[in-house]
């Protein structure tokens, strides 16, 4: 299976449009190494043809032009996106697929509570029954159920429901449901392998530790490197695992978690502009880089 990093940054994306942090404007001004990144989102194939979207990014337009293998030219109206899976009902992981409203019905898998959230506080699937439809399908989460996606040929997918936190928006901010967000495990059977995709993950639960174990790859939660990461550069007063996310550093933190396992790519994603790993001369950059821990970026392509 092919991975493409379509988006590796968090809500926001980097730099930031109202933000002067260090790294915001670091970038801005060309005095810290380090690269733009657009918002969440990736896209896997099985067969190089056939492309399935996880979450559908704001910046989802900027993506497409920047990766053409999703927009083949068969017809006078084409693409090579055959469905859309969602991890949670996030704005930054959601409001792409208001862009691909031109098109055919879009074939679109979520849990049930990420559809509650989009048929209600950000009504996304109702308003695209006006332009291109969309044929929802549902992410099943108990235990070990596998699904298949349409346009995905053999892969197969397996969610996992993961401790993080429903949009602001949704009446469940605060008692995140079973499903809210969901941790998805990839595999094909043509080359035995496999990734563990978790963009939002706030605790690593039992059921949870051996997808990661198991994984020839995971990809998970890269947003904030400290819990305080926000309070301590004045750009909110909220802390990393209050909106849902697991810091890299200290106790218990995403790098105590990667250290183990055994995959062979361990990889950050959904990285926030504030994060001290975007600076490739921090010293959080290269304690990462010494771990084996890789920083995603946009375009990134990951074979397995
Ligand atoms: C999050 O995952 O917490 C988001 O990136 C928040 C947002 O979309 O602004
Ligand atoms: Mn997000
Ligand atoms: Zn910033």
């Amino acid at each position: 299976m092919r991975i493409r990093v379509l988006g590796s940054a968090a809500g926001g994306g980097f730099p930031q449009w109202n933000c002067n942090c260090f790294n915001c404007a670091g970038l801005r001004e060309g005095t810290i190494r380090a690269q733009a990144r657009t918002q969440s989102s990736i896209a896997v194939s099985g067969n190089n043809t056939d492309w399935i979207l996880f979450n559908a990014s704001p910046d989802i337009l900027a993506q497409l032009r920047a990766f053409p293998e999703l927009q083949p030219g068969r017809t006078v109206r084409d693409t090579a996106i055959r469905a859309v899976v969602l991890m949670d009902a996030q704005i930054d992981h959601t409001t792409g697929l208001f862009m691909l409203r031109e098109g055919r019905p879009l074939e679109i898998y979520s849990t049930d509570m990420a559809r509650e959230d989009l048929t209600t506080g950000n009504p996304v699937f109702h308003i695209l029954q006006h332009y291109c439809g969309i044929h929802w399908h549902r992410v099943p989460i108990d235990p070990g159920k596998h699904f298949g996606v349409i346009g995905a040929g053999d892969l197969s997918f397996r969610a996992a429901p993961v401790a993080s936190k429903p949009p602001p928006y949704s009446p469940r901010r605060d008692q995140p449901h079973q499903g809210d967000n969901i941790g998805m495990r990839i595999s094909d059977p043509k080359t035995g392998t496999s990734v563990f995709y978790a963009p939002g993950l706030l605790e690593i639960e039992p059921h949870v530790r051996p997808l990661l174990e198991d994984a020839d790859c995971v990809m998970v939660d890269g947003t904030f490197w400290s819990d305080d990461e926000m309070i301590r550069l004045g750009v909110s007063k909220k802390r990393a695992r209050e909106i849902g996310h697991l810091p890299q550093a200290g106790a218990g933190g995403m790098i105590e978690v990667l250290k183990p396992l055994k995959a062979s790519r361990k990889v950050l994603i959904h990285i926030n502009n504030t994060n001290p790993i975007l600076n490739e001369d921090s010293p959080e950059h290269r304690e990462l880089k010494d771990l084996g821990i890789e920083v995603a970026y946009d375009g990134m392509e990951i074979t397995l």
